[in-house]
């Protein structure tokens, strides 16, 4: 998913891009985000979309840095948010090093480190680190790979027939398709998209420095991943990976 992309895909975003904000089920992102604001802080939102974290954080930070390499999305934000009179947007490629003039108390990354390859994530990882304030604290979402494969049980067990379909199927995987799957690139709307475990999630922040590492579940409705969900489907639901990390 390049910038070519994203600019693209910019005027109809809200409709094309799965909104996490509006669909997080218990509030967790929000209550996580409540327990570091302060209106003393400063906070970045890295890869910020069109802005649907700003009027959240708004009102709960010193300053908020909109931080994204789309200029679409950073001219709908100035253009949509100019009652919010604490953001700064910046446009940067995060895969790319940066350093910032100024250090970020917080910083919230939601659904932005989605790219299949790993010297790029490791970048954007290590942005992150850079630009975080000593004892700062971080606010990290990502896909999770075991949530698409418990969607995908919790699919064939509500539809017994495409079960008997998928074992007769002639399709094969590519050489890439099956490397990117050992390391938990799959595909969102064909769109080879990195997802990672609990484990790997942990073990990659603590490399990068990371302490006090908290992870939990974003949950979201049956209905974001399985068309024509029985009534009877509860939890578990599908979910994103939540962190909660301070720099050392
Ligand atoms: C799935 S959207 C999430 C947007 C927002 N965080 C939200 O929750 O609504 C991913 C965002 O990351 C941005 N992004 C992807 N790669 C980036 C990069 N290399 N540098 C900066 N932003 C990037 C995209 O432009 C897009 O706005």
């Amino acid at each position: 998913m390049d910038r070519k992309f994203w600019n693209k895909v910019s005027a109809n975003y809200n409709k094309e891009i799965f909104n996490v904000s509006k669909s997080d089920k218990n509030g967790i992102i929000k209550s996580w985000i409540k327990e570091v604001a302060s209106p003393k802080k400063t906070i970045a939102d890295f890869g910020c979309g069109v802005g649907n974290w700003l009027p959240l954080l708004s009102p709960q930070f010193k300053q908020v840095f909109a931080i994204d390499f789309s200029s679409e999305h950073l001219k709908q934000i100035e253009k949509n948010y100019t009652k919010l009179k604490n953001i700064t947007c910046k446009n940067v490629d995060l895969t790319k090093t940066w350093k910032s003039n100024e250090k970020f108390d917080t910083m919230l990354c939601v659904n932005a480190i989605l790219n299949a390859e790993l010297s790029k994530r490791k970048i954007i990882y290590k942005n992150i680190y850079t630009n975080l304030k000593q004892k700062g604290h971080l606010i990290l979402v990502v896909p999770s790979i075991e949530s698409v494969i418990f969607s995908n049980l919790t699919f064939e067990k509500c539809n017994p027939k495409a079960v008997l379909n998928s074992t007769k199927t002639k399709e094969k995987i590519s050489k890439t398709e099956y490397i990117n799957l050992k390391h938990g690139i799959m595909n969102i709307d064909t769109l080879p998209t990195k997802h990672h475990l609990k484990e790997e999630l942990f073990t990659t922040l603590t490399d990068f420095g990371f302490k006090n590492i908290k992870i939990d579940k974003v949950e979201y409705a049956w209905d974001t991943e399985i068309d024509n969900v029985p009534r009877s489907l509860r939890g578990p639901y599908p979910w994103d990976w939540i962190v909660m990390a301070t720099k050392k």
